[in-house]
């Protein structure tokens, strides 16, 4: 049945198959046509149909893999590339999006042969020789480049910012779509293999583990490799001067982290740097075996840059954290704490943030208990009691696209795992702060599903605690 229809199309569309694949060239600057749409193959959809976000990722097919070959040039912010994606049609596609913004598509192949492609927006559009069926794993490649710049502007500096002969990637809630096409949304998790191509004596770093570094021609290759399922969020790429450290944990996993020349040598980025597998540790004696391959940190010396952000197993830090003379180890036991709850366990939508940064919040009262003697309770109370409408009329469990990256999705988020772990108990508590990243390890989540979770290690109902902390538009009463 499905080879008869496909055979049908393959007619209606004048396909070429069984010839030799034409050779890629220029894509046509109008939309395409879609020769194979007609039947069950249908384009695949513009969004992955997140409710804040309608126009993050797209549908109608799964990532699996993707394969970045980038040459690129930090004096003028020049990027050649090459992008192969491996992927699965989850329906029967006629053609299908990946997200782009900005740059020049030069050509498109699907399975090797040329596809025809068009730009709307920051959508870029394909339309393979043939439909492809759902089930079907294909490659697309893309050859792209130009001058790649931020996104988002709206949500802070995200995207890929270049200045003064460095850049850096990266972004919250998306930026990858700012150097590489992607279906750029946390639902679709696949891996990374970075190939970059840079002058001789620039460093250029990504996620991962470092599988190779070689120099031709006055130019020198960094190829990275993230072996693990992650979101197109926490891609990143540093290019500039660095001081790059590199070496092995006492677990066998390479340590890489880089710091921004033109910051103190010695100073405290570099020691906040150098605690990064000591903060890991004492995560995963809470939280249960470290997730990645591979442990680090990037220290970025753009102002733009005012926050950090846990791009998988290399968090990338904005300058501000270490001005002080302080070692500023609560963002780096942040970000850590990320790798857990954000990297491996992702959101299934981005309402669901609390899951992220609820977590990560409370990974930092936890690392303060252990660090200086802080307890935890009190830092619950101390939040509680200092905490106003920002936060009481804020519901962090939906809220809201303006308020996604609020004071309330970050501490009420934390206050609500305290409350649970009062209910709970200690025991089952943090019986569940390693059951829940294990059982969804290199997944996605949803905080229903969290809620179901904590209700079985309850053995209860908690509706009314998650309904108070996470939905209510009030100030919920401390437990009894
Ligand atoms: N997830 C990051 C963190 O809390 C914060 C990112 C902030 N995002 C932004 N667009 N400013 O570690
Ligand atoms: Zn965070």
């Amino acid at each position: 049945m499905r080879r008869a229809l496909l055979a049908v199309v393959l007619v209606v569309a004048g396909c070429t198959s069984g010839g030799p694949a034409p050779a890629p060239s220029p894509s046509t600057p109008s939309a395409p046509p879609s020769p194979a749409a007609s039947g069950r193959f249908q384009p695949g959809a513009a969004g992955a149909g997140d409710p804040y976000y309608p126009t993050y990722g797209n549908g109608g097919y799964d990532v699996a893999s993707y394969q970045l070959r980038l040459r690129y040039d930090p004096a003028g912010n020049r990027l050649t590339a090459t992008a192969t994606i491996v992927a699965t049609a989850t329906a029967d596609l006629s053609r299908f999006n990946l997200d782009l913004a900005g740059l020049t598509v030069q050509s498109v192949t699907v399975d090797g042969t040329r596809a025809a492609s068009a730009r709307d927006g920051n959508e870029l559009m394909i339309t393979p020789a043939r439909g492809l069926a759902k089930g079907t794993r294909f490659t697309v490649q893309v050859a792209y480049g130009g001058r790649p710049g931020p996104v988002n502007p709206r949500l802070g500096a995200g995207g890929f910012l270049h200045d003064d002969g460095e850049a850096v990637a990266l972004g919250q809630p998306e930026s990858a779509s700012s150097w590489f096409p992607v279906n750029d949304h946390p639902s679709d998790k696949a891996t990374y293999t970075v190939e970059v191509t840079v002058p001789e004596g620039v460093s250029a770093i990504s996620n991962g583990v470092l599988a190779g570094r070689s120099t031709a021609d006055g130019w020198t290759t960094w190829r990275w490799e993230e072996r693990a399922p992650m979101a197109s969020y926490l891609a990143t790429l540093a290019v500039g001067e660095y001081r790059v450290i590199t070496g092995e944990h006492n677990d066998g996993k390479p340590v890489v982290t880089a710091v921004d020349s033109s910051l103190p040598a010695g100073g405290p980025a570099d020691r906040a740097m150098a605690r990064t597998t000591e903060i890991a540790d004492f995560l995963a004696t809470q939280f249960g075996p470290y997730p990645f391959d591979a442990y680090g940190g990037i220290v970025v010396d753009d102002t733009r840059v005012n926050y950090a952000l846990e791009t998988q197993s290399r968090p990338v830090y904005g300058p501000s954290f270490f001005l002080g003379p302080g070692d500023a180890t609560w963002v780096v036991a942040h970000e850590l704490a990320h790798q857990w709850f954000g990297d491996s366990v992702s959101v299934q939508r981005w309402q669901d943030l609390w899951l992220n940064e609820g977590f990560a919040s409370y990974a930092e009262w936890l690392w303060a208990e252990h660090e200086s003697g802080y307890p935890v309770e009190q830092a619950f109370l101390d939040e509680y009691e200092r905490s106003g409408d920002e936060v009481w009329q804020v519901p962090p469990g939906d809220p809201g696209v303006e308020n996604l990256f609020s004071r309330s999705v970050y501490k009420r988020g934390a206050m609500t795992l305290h409350v649970l772990r009062k209910t709970l108990g200690d025991d089952a508590f943090f019986r569940m702060l390693k059951e829940w990243p294990a059982q969804k390890r290199n997944g996605n989540a949803t905080t229903a599903e969290f809620i179901a979770f904590a209700e079985q290690i309850a053995g209860t109902s908690l509706r009314s605690l998650f309904d108070a902390w996470l939905y209510q538009k009030s100030k919920p009463p401390l437990p009894q």
